[in-house]
């Protein structure tokens, strides 16, 4: 298949084009690389640098080969900096979004593979989250995903676009090659294994007065592998006329932050120096998943679930790079 995954040099991106290449699909990037690698697109991908708002850029991703279905992984994704900047991140990930979709109208690609979030749901409901849950995202990120997913149902009715949405709990971990290489990082294991490492001072813990059991806050860390093989499955089913769907994607396991801590310093044998420091904007007491539904549309199971094996490729990738990718 020839496949375009938009967003392929960020870090879930290049374990999705890594997996789609060993499959010996024929894998464009459109990248423009603002917080993804070069270095990190698989070698066997062609890479098109640009942003998804760029026509030239598009049209030549488009053009290269005859695309059968999109990965859409672009986005901005920081939450507290969509507390600061509501607009900027509607621009960025729906307009823009709309922008692909447009261009996938024009070049007749309609199956899209999308990732949308566990930040879309209303994190008051009853854990597990189920697809069924109730839908109130507690930041404007969760509010652009949940918009975008609105608008590829509309799509879908309009134009025949088949579409499956991902909602990612949180991805952890690494495969040999690929890992988390943020210039600006926010996520929990990256910032606890370089602190192992030496290469940063204390770990804030945002919020230890959170309503879980130890005061710092749950969430359902998923491997990233994981995460690709669920994209190698959505594509397939979507490739064999599957309908429109939208499907979590997590462990089904909440662990809290200091539990984390706890397991960094348990297979790394380091301490982690962490600082208390109050709760960030935007941040819900607890995300859990139940994908069951991803299990049944997909057949998707997670393999890497443990804590202590996320952990553990993600500091075998930043042992071998402790720099990160090369620019
Ligand atoms: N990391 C997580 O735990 C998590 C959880 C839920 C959802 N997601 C979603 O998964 C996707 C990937 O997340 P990630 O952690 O790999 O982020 P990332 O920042 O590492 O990757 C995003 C990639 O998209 C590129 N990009 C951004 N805007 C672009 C644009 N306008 N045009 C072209 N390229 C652009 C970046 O350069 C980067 O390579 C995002 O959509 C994010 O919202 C991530």
């Amino acid at each position: 298949m020839n496949l375009l995954v938009v967003g392929g040099a960020g870090y879930i991106g290049s374990v999705v084009t890594e997996e789609l290449v060993r499959g010996r699909h024929s894998v464009i990037v459109l990248d423009d690389l603002s917080t993804g690698h070069r270095d990190a697109v698989a070698p066997l991908a062609y890479l098109v640098k640009g942003a998804i708002g760029d026509a030239a850029r598009l049209r030549e991703a488009f053009t290269t080969k005859e695309i059968d279905c999109v990965i859409h992984l672009a986005a901005r994704s920081i939450v507290s900096d969509s507390v600061a900047d509501p607009e900027g991140y509607e621009e960025a990930n729906v307009r823009q979004g709309t922008i692909l979709l447009d261009a996938m109208k024009e070049h007749g690609v309609s199956r899209i593979v999308f990732s949308s979030t566990a930040a879309v749901y209303d994190a008051s409901a009853p854990m597990p989250l189920r697809e069924t849950s109730p839908l109130v995202p507690g930041n404007p990120y969760g509010w652009t995903k949940l918009r975008f997913e609105e608008i590829l149902r509309e799509r879908a009715r309009a134009d025949g676009m088949r579409y499956v949405s991902l909602r990612y709990f949180n991805v952890a971990g690494a495969s040999i090659d690929h890992g988390e290489d943020h210039r600006r990082e926010t996520h929990l294991i990256p910032l606890l294994l370089d602190a192992a490492l030496g290469a940063r001072e204390a770990v804030p813990v945002f919020g230890s007065d959170y309503p879980t059991q130890d005061g710092t806050a749950v969430r359902d860390y998923i491997h990233v592998v994981d995460i690709a093989e669920a994209h190698v499955r959505a594509i397939r089913y979507l490739m064999e006329g599957g309908a429109s769907a939208t499907l979590n994607l997590g462990a089904e396991r909440g662990l809290s932050v200091r539990e984390v801590i706890g397991w960094v310093e348990r297979v790394t044998g380091r301490g982690v120096p962490t600082v208390e420091a109050p709760r960030r904007a935007g941040d819900p007491p607890s995300l859990i998943a139940s994908s069951e539904e991803a299990g049944r549309v997909l057949g998707w199971r997670p393999q890497w679930g443990d804590i202590d094996t996320i952990i553990e490729t993600a500091w075998t990738w930043r042992q071998r790079y402790p720099e990160g990718y090369a620019e």
